[in-house]
């Protein structure tokens, strides 16, 4: 039991090592809204996959606190809290509520034996993708003095790129989950 609470630990620290590295590469910036096309969200999605509401939060939510203490961990080497009053604090609030939402559902989903794989990637897509982009699109509304659905069409963008970190994240959450020595911890 100690054994494996270390080993969720150490994973949910490898987890944020993998939050930070996927900031290395540079945000694309779209033109037309003050938010970047970026790979982090993807980590986000891998990491409640693979270690569920709990420890999924906890990766997370240390990872933004080192982003909230002014370490260069997001896209392009920016941290502070200004970044999380800016126009796209509303999409780290949302990976902070993400492994809770999503975790909690991919769990009531294996519970019940119905973790298929399609399943699995339509629940990313609900309670992953479209959670941080709606959240996202709210706060950018609010900070950017533009209406809400003009934020959320602009977010249409995201879609066909998110939609390809969902189906990445969900492959390889699935065969990492098959790994023997990370069984019953993924
Ligand atoms: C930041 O680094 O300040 C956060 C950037 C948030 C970008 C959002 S996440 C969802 C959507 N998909 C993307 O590729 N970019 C936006």
């Amino acid at each position: 039991m100690q054994n494996q609470q270390t080993k969720k630990l150490t994973l949910a620290a490898m987890m944020t090592a993998v939050l930070i590295i996927l900031g290395v590469f540079p945000g694309i910036p779209l033109g037309f809204i003050p938010v970047p096309i970026i790979l982090q969200n993807m980590g986000v999605l891998l990491t409640t996959e693979l270690l569920g509401a709990k420890y999924g939060t906890l990766s997370t939510a240390l990872f933004l606190a080192l982003a909230l203490f002014g370490l260069p961990v997001l896209s392009g080497g920016r941290g502070g809290f200004a970044v999380f009053l800016g126009p796209t604090g509303g999409y780290l609030i949302a990976w902070l509520l993400v492994p809770a939402v999503l975790g909690s559902l991919l769990y009531l989903l294996k519970q019940h034996n119905r973790l298929s794989w399609w399943l699995e990637l339509v629940t990313v897509m609900i309670a992953g993708v479209l959670l941080i982009d709606i959240i996202g699109s709210i706060w950018l509304s609010v900070q950017s003095h533009m209406s809400l659905t003009t934020a959320l069409l602009s977010n249409v963008a995201f879609l066909p790129g998110d939609m390809i970190k969902a189906t990445l994240s969900v492959i390889l959450a699935r065969r990492l989950r098959k790994i023997p020595a990370l069984q019953g911890i993924f």
